[in-house]
């Protein structure tokens, strides 16, 4: 019997217990949320206005770059003729992760792309760890294109009417400059284009992507005429190693085929759209690649590239004996280039977005425009914080992080994709992996087989940047998470 005196007993229906903190860290979203909150924001929601066309263009926009362009001419003195098998590899490598990507940007298409797939299946904790590694692999690598751009714009100035900017104005800090100011002019364009709306970004992206796929078939319909079967005699002179040393480089020219799974908000179609943009993506930027590297080799000798910026460009000249050539070259790359900036600095505004509307980051950035439907606050932060790290900042061994903040996101992805199958196996699917887990496992232990082929430094630089997000988390995401508080819904549920 109860004692009439004593204050009601507690009601432990009435109120939900509050969950220990491992219980916290390991709050799943539930996919059913993650979507229906992708229509409908506190701050306003994203335009739908992006078709299977744009969203293909963004993906090829954010991956085809500074890779061909310039890594190529650090990549062919490892391998010799044999870059065209590291760029095979690379791709594969890319490939199972893509297929991932597809599987999961079809099941949950949202904004946060891979953040999201890992915050339905593996948790708040996990979901953080991977929004944090986009960070570095957007956020950063905007940066550091930025300032690769730059360098292509002053070789083109150099080389075409022969103005050469100041060192202090031009060059990046630490190597000779102050304040590199055409890196911060590319990230303020890209910026203006964002502001204006998806659509007409993806309009503006489309055209550059036109001008660098049209670029680099020009470049093999040239350079093939002075391909010479003697440069492919001794094809892999350098071994395996050589090219498996390449391939790792090389990853870094597919990173960005994953960008149009943070359009999910935006796509008109986007459960049938957004695996067929990450595929198609893929297959057109390796097929340029192969072939590119193909005629590169073949024209000139191996053993004659070197790590400078224009070895494309310069592979024109002297097929065809003028410099008309070579610099149409390099003016297409300056777009090429352009183009990686503002497609991935879009993707960067909304994986902060989807965060955002979590409550992990600050609300302002999930405030959208109304009449632009562009997440702007969002768009101004980002960018002005890439311009001025480009600018002003020496990103040396931080800009090499970028790929092992990829390579996490992307191992986490193929985790995620054998999770929800698991978990889910019901939910409908615009795209299956085949042969899961089994190409899932191998997209895994290949991120992390080239996670481990990167430098001491670059892994230091990792675990402080990792270090960093986690007290950021504990102090402020955690605490603020939207699920922390139930939705009005949920919390009915509870006291009934
Ligand atoms: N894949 C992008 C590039 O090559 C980052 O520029």
């Amino acid at each position: 019997m109860l004692d009439q005196g004593a204050p009601p007993p507690h009601d432990a229906s009435a109120v939900p217990p509050s969950p220990g903190l491992a219980a916290r860290l390991m709050r799943r979203k539930p996919v059913e949320r993650l979507v229906a909150e992708g229509g409908q924001g506190e701050g306003g929601s994203l335009r739908r206005s992006l078709g299977l066309w744009q969203l293909t263009m963004i993906s090829i926009g954010a991956t085809l770059g500074t890779g061909i362009f310039v890594v190529l001419g650090e990549a062919v003195p490892k391998a010799g003729p044999a870059v065209t098998l590291s760029f095979v590899i690379a791709g594969l490598t890319a490939l199972f992760s893509a297929l991932s990507y597809a599987e999961l940007a079809g099941t949950i298409p949202v904004a946060g792309s891979s953040y999201s797939y890992a915050y339905a299946t593996m948790g708040e904790l996990v979901a953080w760890i991977c929004g944090w590694c986009l960070v570095l692999e957007y956020g950063v690598s905007v940066a550091a294109v930025a300032v690769g751009w730059g360098e292509y714009l002053n070789e083109l100035l150099d080389g075409t009417i022969g103005v050469t900017l100041p060192a202090a104005l031009s060059a990046p800090p630490g190597d000779g400059g102050i304040f590199n100011l055409p890196a911060l002019i590319v990230v303020l364009l890209a910026m203006t284009f964002l502001l204006g709306g998806a659509r007409e970004s993806a309009c503006a992206n489309t055209i550059m992507v036109v001008v660098k796929i049209a670029a680099l078939v020009l470049f093999c319909a040239i350079g093939v005429q002075g391909f010479r079967s003697g440069n492919y005699e001794h094809f892999m002179p350098l071994g395996m190693a050589g090219v498996s040393a390449a391939g790792a480089t090389l990853f870094f020219s597919y990173i960005g085929f994953d960008a149009a799974s943070t359009a999910g908000e935006e796509a008109k179609n986007a459960q049938r759209d957004l695996p067929r943009a990450i595929m198609l993506s893929l297959v057109i930027v390796t097929v340029l690649y192969v072939l590119v590297a193909a005629v590169a080799v073949g024209a000139k000798p191996w053993r004659t590239f070197t790590d400078s910026e224009a070895s494309l460009a310069q592979i024109m000249t002297d097929v065809t004996g003028q410099s008309f050539w070579g610099t149409l070259l390099a003016f297409c790359a300056v777009v090429a280039i352009a183009s990686v900036v503002l497609t991935v600095l879009y993707g960067q505004t909304r994986v902060l977005f989807a965060m955002s509307r979590d409550g992990l980051v600050p609300k302002v950035f999930s405030k959208v425009h109304p009449k632009t439907g562009a997440p702007r606050a969002n768009t101004l932060i980002v960018s002005l914080f890439c311009g001025v790290l480009a600018a002003a900042v020496p990103l040396g061994q931080l800009a090499d992080a970028t790929s092992i903040g990829t390579l996490f996101a992307f191992a986490l992805v193929n985790v995620a994709v054998v999770v929800l199958r698991r978990t889910r196996p019901e939910m409908r699917r615009t795209f299956r992996v085949p042969l899961s887990p089994v190409l899932p496992a191998l997209g895994f232990g290949l991120c992390v087989w080239m996670m481990g082929s990167l430098s001491t430094v670059t892994w230091v630089v990792f675990g402080v940047w990792m270090a960093v997000g986690l007290v950021f988390y504990f102090v402020y995401g955690h605490r603020r998470s939207r699920l922390a508080t139930p939705v009005p819904s949920e919390a009915r549920t509870h006291q009934k």
